[in-house]
């Protein structure tokens, strides 16, 4: 049987990981995430399908898709629409594959405009400030469903 898939979803910003403030987000692209990520899921006995977009509707196409076909979890670091974005809050309230939140850094110790997420409250659970590691550690979060 195919392995199954865990969808890894970044949203705006994300692109320019390892030049955006590596000071709070780390000196690692998206792709070394990416590539460590795949790497960690196979160890675990998961694909993965990890994108980037700095839309929205993307984002929720992307959710709607995973759930679609059925994925596994899917891991979500929504950059700032995690603190403005009600569509994305409706998007995975409509579905039912298990979402994580992962914030690089930790949101709770940022900006007060950071502190309120929309997602937090429809996802199984939220990993920050921990770095790129934070996706490593949702991946073995999300093997445990
Ligand atoms: C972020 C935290 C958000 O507040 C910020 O807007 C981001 C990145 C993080 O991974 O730490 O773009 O989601």
């Amino acid at each position: 049987m195919a392995a199954k898939t865990i969808y890894i979803l970044n949203g705006p910003n994300l692109n320019l990981l390892g030049m955006r403030e590596p000071e709070i987000y780390g000196s690692e692209t998206l792709d070394e995430i990416a590539g460590q990520a795949e790497d960690h899921a196979q160890t675990l006995g998961f694909d993965v399908d990890i994108r980037q977009s700095n839309h929205e509707g993307h984002l929720i196409d992307w959710l709607h898709e995973a759930a679609a076909e059925k994925a596994h979890a899917v891991i979500l670091n929504a950059g700032a629409l995690t603190h403005t974005s009600i569509a994305l809050y409706d998007a995975i309230k409509a579905i039912d594959t298990p979402v994580i939140e992962v914030h690089l850094s930790n949101p709770a110790a940022r900006e007060a405009f950071r502190h309120k997420s929309f997602i937090a409250p429809v996802a199984k659970g939220t990993i920050c400030g921990f770095g790129a590691f934070g996706y490593q550690l949702a991946l073995d979060a999300a093997s445990k469903f």
